[in-house]
């Protein structure tokens, strides 16, 4: 289905509207001069109606603006949106707002949507259909999906424990739960073709699986370390396999790869877990070498500190509002695509990496 993406100032929108009656008053002005000989009388009180018209529309417009700007600043306080099955309305700043058109066949493509009044020539990518999300709990991982689906897409999730998922499925319109250990390369195949069937060819993969021991060097056996590298990057190398060959068939779509402080750093006590975390940002690294060229973005986003929900806390990381930047990346116009980015709570320092 074909979405349209506009995004405008409502300042500069309503300062328009405001000028443009002065605008158009300009043309009957030459008409009015041909026939003030007869029609004098009426023409001033016609030109003084107009201006006081005027006066009134661009009272009205400014004040539009300023109701406007008021809903944008609340709605950006609450984190509201508007939002039905066709359409969205969705404030970036207290001036600007974002209209999302589902099933719009006036726009001519919906593969590159230009869009924005004051940036006219950024380009986005589309909107993902089908996307997939490995690696759901109540966390990152269910806000990813949730946010996805907000943007018209089609959610696969992805753990291991079928009860849960199907819990957190049923809250999320147009998502679908399958059961899989992202490790188990026959159980990855036969899952992706399952989705591949019920949903489409995937557009979008959200590698967001993680976990290790977060010990010292010196309690880490053999196992833990295999597990560490299986499931932080033997799963994104078995499910960007399922992905990658039709994406760069397509010429498009989008990996993105949750990583973590451990990414970048490793602590005495995560002996079990940095290892796996570092092998996965390398892994990103290749496929964003190799599918880059071939009209897929991939990602790797350092999720610098902890995550969770809580909003009595300065120092965690909002699950949903990690969601919102990965929808972002996914959009990002293709001439400045993002490799990596780290994000943190900012009253959160003991974690910073930078
Ligand atoms: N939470 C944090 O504070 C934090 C901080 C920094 C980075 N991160 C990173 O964020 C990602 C996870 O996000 P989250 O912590 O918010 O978790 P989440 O999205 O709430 O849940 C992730 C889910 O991944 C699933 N999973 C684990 N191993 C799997 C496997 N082998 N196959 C399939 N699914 C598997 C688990 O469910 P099942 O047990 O049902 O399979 C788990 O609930 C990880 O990459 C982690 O390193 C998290």
């Amino acid at each position: 289905m074909a979405q349209a993406y506009l995004q405008f100032n409502t300042t500069n929108f309503c300062v328009g509207l405001s000028a443009a009656p002065v605008f158009l008053s300009q043309t009957p002005t030459t008409t009015r001069t041909t026939t003030r000989t007869t029609t004098t009388t009426t023409t001033t009180t016609t030109t003084s109606m107009a201006a006081l018209s005027q006066v009134a529309l661009l009272a009205g417009t400014l004040l539009l603006g300023v109701f406007l700007g008021s809903i944008g600043t609340l709605c950006l306080t609450s984190g509201a949106a508007f939002q039905t099955s066709g359409a969205e309305v969705r404030f970036l700043s207290p001036s600007s707002l974002a209209l999302r058109v589902d099933g719009a066949s006036s726009v001519a493509t919906d593969d590159v949507v230009k869009h924005s009044l004051a940036h006219p020539a950024a380009k986005l990518e589309p909107a993902p259909k089908v996307c997939v999300v490995a690696g759901v709990g109540p966390g990152i991982g269910e806000h990813v999906a949730r946010r996805f689906a907000a943007g018209g897409c089609r959610v696969a999730l992805l753990a291991r424990d079928a009860g849960k998922l199907a819990n957190i499925s049923e809250t999320i319109p147009g998502s679908k739960a399958y059961s899989c250990d992202v490790t188990d390369s026959k159980l990855v195949e036969a899952v992706f073709a399952a989705i591949r069937a019920d949903l489409g060819e995937v557009d979008a993969l959200i590698y967001n699986v993680g976990g290790g021991a977060f010990r010292g060097y010196s309690n880490i056996t053999a196992e833990t370390l295999e597990l560490d590298f299986k499931t932080n990057t033997l799963g994104l190398l078995l499910t960007a396999q399922q992905v990658g060959p039709k994406m760069a068939e397509r010429g498009r779509g989008v990996i993105g790869v949750t990583g973590a402080t451990s990414s970048w750093r490793g602590l005495a006590y995560t002996a079990g877990f940095a290892p796996g975390k570092f092998a996965s940002r390398g892994l990103a690294q290749s496929l964003a070498r190799d599918l880059g060229p071939k009209g897929v973005h991939v990602f790797h986003a350092v999720i610098d500190g902890g995550v969770s929900s809580s909003t009595s806390s300065n120092t965690s990381m909002h699950p949903e509002d990690i969601a919102e930047t990965y929808y972002n990346l996914a959009l990002q116009p293709r001439s400045a695509w993002t490799f990596e980015l780290s994000m943190f709570a900012w009253a959160d320092a003991t974690w910073y990496s930078i």
